[in-house]
């Protein structure tokens, strides 16, 4: 009885009261914050790729979402990928499956259009596991003094970067996108208001006059009544080269008289080698003896919603140097039109999907762990050691699990 449709402009002050009530966080309380978001939103819906959709019971609104068409390196291919955020239902109308309708639009409405990929940050992981989205790479957030970090060269070439800036920063990214697996375009309302909040600072590394790098953060208070303590907060680290990594490092470092502690979030998983003193600051131990030296957590979450279209879509990636048909068995309870067998031969590691039923192996992975797995996030080896994947011919684990490594875990700083 739940119809999902695009929200009409007279029913953004219902969206936004919506809104309001799931996230109280948010702190949407006076008429003045209400028409600011409202006004927010509707501006959000005039860019490109952002689309807002209302669930409807009769004629009343008693769910929303937001949606939202991103670019993805897919280790190296540029696919789409459907985002969805935004996801609030009505305080009077929760566990009506309402979300769950929701869910079921998105995933229709991106399979509609040839999008094989869906991303999310849950507010829950176990909730989303359940509707079949998988972990992405874990994401490391570190507490760094800045005299921990090394001394590098490349300093002067850092400088602040303004409004005006905005279209090298965005280029900047781009570039950093079609280097790094995982990133993902941004949506164009966070360039549009980048410097809105006076808060936040952008400094650059410029090379020639060509920004190769640069770090959006904000400080922040970092003790009860000593206001000169503060730390860094860093929003987002863009680096193409080591020379731009180099100079935007020595930046950090640089403020070690006036900056307490450097808060970084990272799904580089490398990250901690370049630290002179790895420990997070607060001392813990961990059994059996290890020097705490940053938290972790799940961010982004992803789903395939086509398999074979996927390996259509990554004909031209070569996944390792293996030959092998293998045969792709997913359970898929939320979506089961996604449910099923693909045939995929490798040949030196170019895939192709076969009509034909004939293969070396096959596996068998629950569409949630299968998303890691594509992503790059797990590797083969693990999900089927922990019982999450079956095989089979135990003879194929190694060349299954080489045909589904890659390199580095994805990385996501795109916020929605
Ligand atoms: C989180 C929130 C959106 C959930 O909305 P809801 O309409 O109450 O959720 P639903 O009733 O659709 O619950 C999901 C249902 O999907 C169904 N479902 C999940 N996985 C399924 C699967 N694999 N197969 C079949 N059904 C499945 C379940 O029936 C589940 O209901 P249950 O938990 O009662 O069993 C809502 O509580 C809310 O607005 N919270 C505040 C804001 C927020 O945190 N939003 C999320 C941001 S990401």
């Amino acid at each position: 009885m739940t119809r999902i449709k695009k929200i009409p402009r007279k029913d953004y002050g219902i969206f936004v009261d919506i809104v309001a009530n799931a996230y109280p966080g948010m702190q949407i309380n006076t008429r003045e914050e209400k028409e600011r978001s409202k006004r927010m939103l509707l501006g959000a819906v005039r860019r490109s790729g952002t689309y807002h959709f209302g669930a409807y019971q009769k004629d009343t609104m008693v769910g929303v979402m937001a949606l939202y068409d991103f670019m993805m390196n897919m280790a190296g291919s540029t696919i789409p990928v459907g985002g969805i955020g935004l996801v609030a239902v009505d305080l009077l109308h929760k566990k009506e499956k309402i979300c769950r309708d929701m869910v079921t639009y998105f995933i229709n409405r991106y399979h509609r259009q040839n999008v094989r990929m869906l991303a999310l940050y849950p507010f829950r992981p176990d909730f989303y596991k359940k509707m079949g989205f998988g972990y992405g790479a874990l994401l490391n957030q570190y507490s760094i003094r800045p005299g921990d970090l090394p001394q590098t060269p490349g300093k002067t070439n850092v400088r602040f970067l303004h409004k005006r800036d905005t279209r090298s920063i965005k280029a900047c990214h781009g570039h950093f996108l079609r280097q790094r697996h995982g990133m993902m375009t941004d949506r164009e309302t966070k360039w549009l208001h980048l410097f809105d909040n006076p808060k936040t600072k952008v400094v650059g590394y410029k090379d020639r006059r060509m920004l190769s790098g640069y770090i959006i953060f904000t400080f922040r208070k970092a003790h009860e009544t000593n206001w000169i303590k503060n730390d860094i907060v860093i929003r987002e680290f863009i680096y193409e080269s080591r020379e731009a990594f180099s100079g935007l490092i020595a930046f950090l470092r640089s403020q070690s008289d006036q900056v307490n502690r450097i808060i970084y979030g990272t799904q580089d998983e490398h990250f901690h080698y370049i630290l002179q003193d790895i420990r997070s600051g607060n001392d813990n131990l961990l059994l059996p003896l290890a020097h705490e030296s940053h938290s972790q957590g799940i961010g982004v979450m992803y789903r395939v919603i086509d398999v074979p279209g996927l390996f259509r879509d990554l004909a031209a990636h070569r996944f390792g140097t293996v030959t092998l048909c293998l045969k792709i068995t997913v359970t898929d309870s939320f979506y089961p039109a996604n449910a099923g067998s693909t045939v995929v031969c490798f040949t030196d590691g170019r895939p192709s999907v076969s009509k034909g039923k004939r293969c070396d192996a096959e596996i068998t992975i629950d569409i949630s762990d299968f998303s890691s797995l594509i992503t790059g996030a797990v590797d083969f080896r693990h999900l089927y050691r922990f019982g999450l994947a079956e095989i089979s011919n135990e003879q194929y684990i190694q060349h299954v699990d080489q045909l589904f490594r890659i390199d580095e875990k994805p990385l996501c700083m795109t916020q929605f």
